[in-house]
């Protein structure tokens, strides 16, 4: 049995941990939960104990708590760690080192992997503070289940509601998922990038992240353990991939290299080929009628970097092709000039699949090449990521 330990720290979403609860023992799982003081304040540990069916743990100095089971021993017999709700408190401790009780000297002893689930009004979530700690946790492997937008028991509204309690389970199967890329670590790209003209304006492209982001989604369900590489979006989150936000094409390239060595890399991302040499000062109206002249540079060709020869290269490269004319000819003169494995392409001339749900591909291969039928990207996801674990078999 997998067993989770399920840390619920103080917030009005605490009750919704008890749902996580029922579900996650009626799925299977062994839960065993520890209650932090302010947690205590919004559930009793009766109902925890009620719902898990054993010992809630509150008190780091309990004589009683050590002697049966010290907290080094809590985490050892884990297999993930849960933190649901998670405070902008325990993040903030997390991120920083702090132990000054049960659930915060658990969560800096483990050595399992954690997952959170943030819950907190949307000013404290939107603060730079509790942004820069989430984007700490994400690069240390802290898996997060990010919160919900809409109305907040302090009757405010916007993102920082807890995510209701099927999402988080789905978040911790996914974790647990037993499929053929298990043990695989699968880089994917997706959304589009920014690239400065001057502080306030930049060139970016209609590409939405729902492609890229659903096969983070079935690669992972597959088992794979997934680096989820994103330009600006406006799609969630997919449960249970580590995600990295970036806006230009270098940070997208900057991360794409620290995220390696794997063994799948997907290039979903649509990646301006250009920007803008020298991005200044906001360019002005200077009144002569001339427009101003933008200066364009090549960024860096993320796929074809990857695509490369070398010791790091994944064994598994996947770009994709946006085209509008000739889709089969310039898809195969795409894989040929990129070097990567397989090419997924697809005509985005006036269709609306660029940023639309649908997809419909021309999928290249050493092998040939495939015209697939018209799907939801969803669909096409899991098809492709099937696809990948055929070729891992
Ligand atoms: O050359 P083009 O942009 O059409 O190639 C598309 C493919 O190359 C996509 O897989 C995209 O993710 C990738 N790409 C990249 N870095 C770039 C440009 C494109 O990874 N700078």
């Amino acid at each position: 049995m997998r067993k989770l330990l399920l840390i619920v720290t103080g917030g009005i979403a605490a009750y919704k941990a008890l749902e996580l609860v029922r579900l996650a023992t009626k799925a299977g799982y062994g839960v065993t939960a520890v209650l932090t003081k302010a947690g205590a304040q919004f559930v009793t540990p009766l109902s925890l104990q009620a719902l898990t069916g054993s010992k809630v743990y509150q008190e780091l100095f309990s004589l009683t708590d050590e002697s049966e089971m010290g907290h080094i021993e809590l985490s050892r017999a884990a297999d993930l760690v849960v933190v649901a709700p998670a405070t902008a408190d325990i993040l903030a401790k997390m991120t920083a080192g702090l132990a000054d009780d049960l659930a915060s000297t658990l969560l800096l002893a483990t050595d399992k992997p954690v997952l959170v689930a943030p819950a907190m009004n949307v000013r404290m979530w939107e603060h730079a503070a509790t942004q820069a700690n989430m984007a700490t946790l994400a690069k240390r492997g802290v898996l997060v289940v990010p919160p919900d937008e809409g109305p907040m028991a302090c009757g405010e509204y916007g993102p920082g509601r807890l995510t209701e309690p099927p999402a988080i389970l789905a978040a911790i199967k996914a974790f647990f998922a037993d499929g053929p890329l298990k043990g695989l670590h699968a880089i994917v790209t997706s959304g589009p990038t920014h690239e400065p003209i001057d502080p306030v304006r930049y060139l970016a492209n209609r590409s939405s992240g729902k492609q890229g982001h659903a096969i983070a989604a079935a690669l992972a369900a597959l088992g794979a353990r997934v680096t989820l590489v994103s330009g600006p979006v406006n799609v969630r989150d997919p449960a249970g991939v580590r995600m990295v936000r970036v806006e230009t094409a270098r940070e997208m390239r900057d991360a794409v290299r620290a995220a390696l060595p794997a063994d799948i890399a997907v290039c979903a991302a649509a990646v301006a080929d250009w920007r803008v040499e020298e991005a200044g000062q906001k360019i002005k109206k200077d009144g002569s009628g001339q427009p101003p002249a933008l200066r364009l540079t090549e960024n860096p060709d993320i796929l074809a970097e990857i695509s490369q020869p070398a010791p790091s290269r994944p064994r598994l490269v996947i770009g994709f092709a946006a085209e509008t004319e000739k889709l089969a000819e310039h898809a195969a003169a795409k894989r040929a000039r990129k070097g990567c494995d397989w090419l997924v392409a697809n005509d985005v001339g006036g269709t609306g699949i660029m940023g639309g749900d649908e997809n419909e591909i021309l999928l290249l291969t050493p092998n040939g090449s495939e015209a697939w039928d018209k799907m939801d990207k969803t669909a096409l996801a899991r098809k492709l990521a099937a696809r990948i674990g055929e070729f891992f078999a």
